[in-house]
């Protein structure tokens, strides 16, 4: 099977590399990749917003099969765009990806369903903002209505930060009751019906260690989760994931693709923070790290709508974790263009254990430069979270980024340490 994927991010990487490991990939693309994505597919510099685009070079390639990553394609109807010319692709439809385009859809649609979420109200004026504020008290939950990359929610006990935040969406903003208790991401692939989930994730959205300063896209991840309840995955599974699913199919808008539900466990049970229709980064570096069953097949099964076929997925007994190294002053206002050095040492003497998935990364001759807010994603895998842990900083160690930030604490706490 040839395969085409869609984007270029660590993300991205994370997948091309599971897909370049899968005896039945004959062909791997990537449009438009980055520098790492570069040595395990061909590149293609197709811009990922233009349906037409891609579908054309999907057809071109001859592909059997084109996975899209990230959401703005989504929201853009790419997927519908590709499927249009008959290829299979795996990612939901512009209508089906309005679940994480739109948050006051996905409510809409939770409260339908009956899905566990946080209280929320959905604002157009600056009145129905400070009634809403005023109605749920500190801390405050501010959010951006459309796609912001992470970046559109404000969580803050200061109502004038608060308020500010509302204002500054300029359009319809969501304001939501604060959950407390850690955050969970599970993904689950589906073809519309038949919902298979992935191992569970925890992510770091804050910038700074112990979780202070401002939200970011993610600043690492670490899977499994030795503090979860066990019955976790089934709880989501039957509140969350299928409920869901079922709604979508029920309006006529199958949701086809990747659902990824962001989980607070608070004490009053699990509640969705929010969804998203992709796979989440960095969560998928950890979770494709412990995922033994192939991952075209997987994939396609979704897409041709025959996920009943898929055998139980199978997992490795190894711990996952992935450090993000970010570039100067991400997320605020990256500095882009920055020599790395170190990627070889990495690749010398702690493979295959540790490995560098890259983010935002280009060539610029031999060197490897940096090109985005998020650089690389710094992963490896151990028998236990201490194990992963300690190779997977190990390999950040030996990474030079003029300016460079990362979190010194991903999974510290899980890893007992
Ligand atoms: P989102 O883009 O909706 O995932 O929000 C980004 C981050 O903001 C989440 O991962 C949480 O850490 C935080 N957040 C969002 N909604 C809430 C909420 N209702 N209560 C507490 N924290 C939240
Ligand atoms: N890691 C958060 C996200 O992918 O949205």
């Amino acid at each position: 099977m040839k395969v085409l994927v869609i984007g270029g991010g660590a993300r991205e990487h994370a997948l091309c590399r599971s897909l370049s490991l899968d005896p039945d990939v004959t062909a791997l693309y990537c449009a438009p990749g980055n520098a790492g994505i570069g040595e395990v597919a061909e590149l293609y510099p197709v811009d990922a917003l233009d349906g037409e685009a891609v579908a054309r070079l999907a057809t071109e390639l001859g592909a059997g099969l084109v996975v899209v990553g990230p959401e703005a394609p989504l929201v853009a109807g790419v997927a519908d765009a590709v499927r249009a010319v008959g290829i299979p692709c795996f990612g939901p439809s512009r209508e089906a990806a309005e679940l994480e385009g739109s948050k006051a859809f996905a409510k809409d649609v939770m409260a339908a369903a009956g899905v566990p979420t946080g209280r929320s109200y959905v604002c157009t004026t600056p009145e129905e903002i400070d009634e809403a504020l005023d109605a749920f008290g500190a801390p405050y939950v501010v959010k951006d209505d459309g796609l912001a990359a992470g970046k559109g929610v404000v969580v803050t006990s200061d109502l004038d930060k608060a308020r500010e935040h509302a204002l500054a969406c300029g359009g319809r903003v969501v304001i939501e009751e604060f959950l407390d208790g850690p955050e969970v991401s599970l993904f689950a692939i589906t073809d519309g019906e038949t919902v298979v989930p992935l191992t569970p994730a925890q992510d770091f959205k804050r910038a700074l260690d112990g979780d202070e300063g401002p939200n970011t896209g993610g600043m690492g991840a670490y899977s499994p989760l030795p503090w979860a309840d066990p019955k976790l995955v089934d709880d989501v599974m039957a509140t969350v994931l299928q409920p869901t699913v079922d709604e979508l199919h029920r309006r006529g808008t199958p949701f086809a693709g990747l659902l990824y539900a962001g989980l607070a466990i608070t004490s009053r049970g699990v509640r969705v923070i929010e969804f998203n229709a992709r796979f989440g980064d960095p969560e998928t570096q950890v979770v494709l790290a412990r995922l033994k069953t192939p991952l075209a097949g997987l994939l396609l099964h979704a897409a041709q709508g025959t996920l009943d076929l898929e055998p139980p997925l199978r997992w490795r007994d190894d711990a996952a974790v992935t450090v993000v190294v970010a570039s100067h002053n991400y997320p605020d206002t990256p500095r882009t263009g920055d020599p790395i050095e170190g990627l070889d040492e990495v690749a010398a003497q702690d493979a295959p254990h540790a490995y560098v998935l890259h983010a935002g990364t280009k060539r610029d001759g031999d060197a490897v430069v940096s090109a985005g807010g998020r650089v690389l994603s710094v992963t490896a895998t151990g028998q236990d979270l201490a194990q992963a842990r300690e190779r997977a900083y190990r390999a950040v160690a030996r990474i030079r980024l003029d300016g460079s930030r990362h979190r010194t604490d991903i999974a510290r706490e899980a890893a007992g340490e």
